[in-house]
């Protein structure tokens, strides 16, 4: 049983796709890390995120990066929304998710292309959407909790530049597979999105 999680930043959709894992006993795969890692690392050797050449040599990193506290921030998520826009570097990264996808025995993948190009063929296509300021406000609690000094106009903002990114792109943009359930949660908390998620996998039975 594969599950495709996708949505936009901040929409829960990660929070979600582990406690689906959990729920229902299965390996879970944050598609999102393996971008961040290649932006982080064409910053580490001075690459431009924006050149599709440098993008792509920094696409041969080791697993155990992908446990780096560092992927979180924000700035590696502002590189990996600009090197994800490149065809070499989403070719280059297909392989790794699609191995994941088809283990035996399922899994869950979150991201923003799972249930239209990694996974098509997903039991379950979950789309995680809310409202910009939702959002803006949960990034933000949570970056104040880390100590991080952030203001909630500019984390807005940043949301609205990486939709706007995500959408936009010629490739795999973010839009939901045409047989996804839409979840939005922006008036539900963590505990009722988790429960609107299990119900909409399991309705899919
Ligand atoms: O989900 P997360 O915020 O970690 O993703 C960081 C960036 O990686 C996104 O803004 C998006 O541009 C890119 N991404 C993608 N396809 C995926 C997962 C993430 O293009 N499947």
């Amino acid at each position: 049983m594969i599950i495709a999680v996708d949505g936009p930043t901040a929409s829960g959709k990660g929070t979600i796709a582990r406690a689906l894992a959990r729920h229902f006993g299965l390996p879970h795969l944050d598609t999102g890390l393996l971008y961040r890692a290649v932006g982080q690392q064409v910053a580490r050797h001075g690459g431009n995120p924006d050149d599709p050449a440098d993008a792509l040599a920094a696409c041969n990193f080791p697993d155990s990066l992908l446990a780096d506290p560092a992927l979180r921030s924000e700035e590696t998520g502002g590189l990996a929304s600009r090197v994800s826009i490149h065809h070499a570097v989403r070719q280059a990264l297909y392989e790794r998710q699609r191995a994941f996808a088809t283990r035996p025995g399922g899994a869950v993948l979150d991201g923003r292309d799972i249930g239209t190009v990694i996974a098509p063929e997903a039991r379950a296509k979950l789309f995680i959407t809310a409202s910009v300021d939702a959002r803006a406000q949960r990034r933000f609690l949570e970056m104040q909790a880390r100590g991080a000094e952030v203001t909630l106009p500019a984390i807005a903002e940043d949301l609205r530049r990486r939709d706007e990114r995500d959408r936009n792109r010629t490739e795999a943009p973010l839009i939901p597979a045409s047989d996804a359930l839409i979840i939005d949660t922006s008036a539900l908390d963590k505990d009722a999105a988790i429960q609107a998620a299990i119900e909409a996998v399991e309705e899919t039975d």
